[in-house]
């Protein structure tokens, strides 16, 4: 107990008193015989509960925004955050009020109770509010990221989404900001947002637990026979026979390869899980990991598409083992002949060449591909469907390398599937590209304060939608860990095409093209009308 006499009996009659105690600012409110104190500032933007508004059953409006609290316990019964309310005795004439410290675990309670409602809600001042009241009291914040895991998770139709990737990267960029809390919290911030966005009004989708022992040819069966039932069955098996991650990851990166899966994301969320893992723990595994399969099972397999479809054609003719050629391969043929030019280009030249140097030179010709995107297909609207790019269709093939780079790294039997697959981006892209763009528009001279500057953009990037923010995250964070290990060249190609982006108008709803697309879909079938394509 640390009692502090704050006022007198007599002093009360005329209306609340504030009672100051740096940095505590107190508001006794005197109630027929009794006594009420809570913190004066309101809890939504600061302003002072005692020029609030108080009714007979003892609730305090705050005339701002009209929240109101309960005088008797400091609960916000309508609005959001709570306030708190202190202990009060009466003696001889003086009040008095119990300062001592909450009970940190009674604390970190309450405040996680306060951040699951902001979650909910998706009320991210809130959720701001919240985060900084577990930092300033001493508490974990990244707990709070570990509960939004937690709810977010089974909200799921198809498994992991951008969020949890997109975390991954948040957490990274916050660790640059060990003792700047702004910073920090806005990565934390925008993780929990994009949760929220996620699960929002989302029913349950609850995970399949019945299944046999887990074994990787079941499992793998699953996954290739789009079974999220079984898949998902067996995955809760291997979590409750305490298998880990580091145990399954190269189950998830073979299955995120097996096909031309879902235009790369699967092979990032598989990356991105193992991060998040690492990370916060494998208590959150549990969440995870059903996620993550759930996805391998509802992930668009591209290679079905007749465009790709040189990909099974091409895995059929990989050499037995890479060649030993370390010197730069050529790039043609790489970047012209379309998809079956570049699946061709990888077959051929892994039976001469080392595969970092054929991994860097796919990386190069998406690079490439970025810097020279033809804007023009992101704002047009009257092209046919199958010329619907943007700018993500380029990102993804360095996003998608950055996963190559890491997860074929630790499983190598995985890399010419990988490599076929960065090959598949730089077909597919060469007919979106603007020959008179060049490089040199785009270079970046000094890489230490472009970056920089990024970051800060990045912490402050003004866009509604978390989707589109995740992408210039991911997109820079997988840049700047690419260049560190690739060749000079590639790395200038790869700053270019941030850079390009980056300072890009990023086209974010295409109503009009849809509109038109609609009409052109749906009027085949009547008489009179023309399509598009
Ligand atoms: S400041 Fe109190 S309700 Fe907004």
């Amino acid at each position: 107990m640390s009692w502090q006499r704050a006022t007198t009996w007599d002093a009360l009659a005329a209306g609340p008193v504030v009672f100051h105690q740096s940095p505590l600012q107190i508001v006794l409110y005197r109630v027929e015989d009794q006594v009420f104190a809570i913190d004066n500032r309101c809890p939504h933007e600061g302003y002072p509960l005692a020029e609030g508004t108080l009714d007979e059953q003892c609730q305090l409006t705050c005339n701002w925004h009209n929240w109101k609290f309960r005088l008797s316990d400091g609960v916000c019964v309508l609005g959001g955050d709570h306030v708190r309310a202190y202990d009060v005795k009466i003696e001889a004439g003086d009040v008095w009020i119990d300062l001592s410290s909450p009970d940190p675990q009674v604390q970190q309670a309450g405040i996680l109770n306060g951040f699951e409602m902001a979650f909910r809600k998706r009320d991210t001042g809130r959720i701001c509010r919240e985060l900084t009241r577990l930092e300033l009291h001493h508490l974990d914040p990244e707990e709070a990221l570990c509960r939004a895991i937690a709810w977010s998770h089974d909200r799921l139709e198809f498994g992991t989404s951008h969020a949890y990737a997109a975390t991954a990267d948040w957490l990274t960029l916050a660790d640059r900001y060990t003792d700047d809390w702004e910073r920090r919290l806005i990565c934390l911030a925008e993780a929990v947002d994009h949760m929220a966005h996620d699960a929002l009004r989302r029913p349950r989708y609850p995970y399949a637990t019945v299944s046999a022992a887990f074994s990787t040819d079941a499992f793998q069966e699953a996954v290739e026979n789009e079974d999220s039932v079984a898949a998902e069955g067996l995955m809760h098996r291997a979590l409750a026979e305490g298998l880990h991650f580091d145990t399954l990851e190269h189950d998830f990166t073979r299955a995120a390869l097996q096909h031309y899966n879902d235009f790369g994301h699967s092979l990032i969320y598989v990356q991105k899980t193992g991060e998040l893992i690492a990370r916060l723990g494998p208590q959150c595994e549990a969440w995870l990991l059903p996620a993550l399969t759930r996805h391998l099972c509802y992930a668009t397999r591209e290679d079905l598409i007749p465009e790709f479809k040189g990909i099974t054609a091409a895995l059929a003719a990989l050499p037995a083992r890479a060649g030993e050629q370390n010197t730069p391969p050529s790039l043609s043929g790489l970047q012209k002949g379309g998809v079956r030019g570049a699946l061709s280009w990888v077959t051929t030249h892994l039976k001469t060449h080392r595969v970092p140097v054929l991994f860097d030179a796919l990386l190069q010709a998406n690079a490439r591909n970025q810097v020279g995107f033809d804007t023009s297909y992101q704002d047009s609207f009257d092209r046919p469907v199958n010329d619907s790019v943007g700018w993500l269709s380029f990102t993804h093939a360095l996003t998608f390398s950055q996963a190559v780079a890491i997860q074929c790294g630790k499983f190598p039997d995985q890399w010419s599937r990988g490599l076929l697959q960065m090959a598949c981006f730089v077909g597919r892209n060469q007919r979106f590209l603007d020959s008179q763009i060049e490089r040199a528009e785009w270079q970046v001279t000094d890489v230490t304060a472009y970056l920089q500057q990024v970051r800060e953009k990045l912490l402050d990037h003004g866009m509604r939608d978390p989707i589109f923010s995740a992408h210039l995250l991911k997109t820079t964070m997988a840049v700047e860990r690419l260049i560190n290990d690739c060749q000079p060249d590639t790395a200038v190609w790869l700053l270019a095409a941030l850079r390009r982006f980056l300072e890009s108008p990023f086209k974010q709803k295409h109503i009009r093209r849809l509109a038109r697309q609609a009409i052109d879909l749906v009027g085949r079938d009547f008489p009179g009308r023309t399509g598009m394509a």
